[in-house]
């Protein structure tokens, strides 16, 4: 896979896959500012499916009327005043995405075959020309196979659930600490063990666990690694 910008350097795919609240959203935008590169946050399309699949009301187990909701679904990741946001169909759902019910919805939604194949080909497509950073949880096992970048990205439940719960905080949001790490415990369960595509380190993956890291040394560590990627 080679594809060169203006400055010579290969434009790469980078896959930053890992567990819930690892930091891999403000990992991942702030890699993807430096080196350049497109920001593709695939929890938001998983999100988004889940949003609508509970407005509709529709049975997350219902992978006939998944498969019709997904058809008629288009999801755009929109940056233009330089914030990022997400469309679902033009609408703008970025907050709505984000509620601890949707979270919940969204792995179990995530487990469904039909979601999941519909989501690969649109990642599949975002992604295809390179100067991409994806997240997930599938990037560098199942979407890209052959990113040249992989990282997977780690931390303890607690620490996870912890950082969960100050972010909710900080919106407003009434919720225990308790209840959080409870929450992402239970999300990891879904993550690991649904038989499509479940969480898992790529072997050629650098891991990365972040407890007790700051997001500086994170990100650095990241960055030096994709230059010398790019030069080869
Ligand atoms: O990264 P996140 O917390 O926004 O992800 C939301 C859910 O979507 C999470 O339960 C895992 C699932 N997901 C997935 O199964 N595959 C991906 N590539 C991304 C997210």
């Amino acid at each position: 896979m080679s594809r060169s910008g203006p400055s010579g350097r290969r434009k790469l795919i980078v896959a930053i896959d890992g567990p819930s609240g690892a930091g891999k959203s403000s990992v991942t935008k702030a890699l993807a500012e430096r080196l350049g590169y497109i920001h593709i946050d695939t929890g938001a399309m998983f999100r988004t499916v889940a949003l609508l699949v509970s407005r509709q009301g529709i049975d997350p187990q219902d992978d006939a009327a998944l498969t019709r909701l997904c058809s008629q679904l288009i999801i755009e990741f929109d940056s233009s005043d330089g914030s990022s946001r997400v469309l679902a169909n033009g609408e703008d759902v970025t907050s709505a995405i984000r509620s601890p019910e949707i979270s919940l919805l969204t792995s179990k939604i995530a487990a469904m075959p039909s979601v999941r194949s519909h989501l690969l080909l649109q990642q599949q497509m975002l992604g295809a020309r390179g100067g991409v950073v994806l997240e997930g949880r599938d990037i560098g096992t199942v979407v890209f196979p052959a990113a040249e970048a992989k990282f997977y990205l780690t931390a303890s439940a607690e620490e996870r659930g912890r950082r969960r719960y100050e972010e909710l905080k900080a919106k407003g949001e009434h919720v225990s600490l308790e209840q959080t790490v409870a929450e992402v415990q239970m999300r990891d369960q879904q993550d690991f063990t649904r038989e499509i595509a479940p969480l898992r380190r790529a072997d050629d993956a650098v891991e990365i666990d972040s407890t007790g890291l700051t997001l500086e040394t994170v990100i650095s560590g990241m960055e030096s690694l994709v230059r010398t990627r790019e030069n080869r």
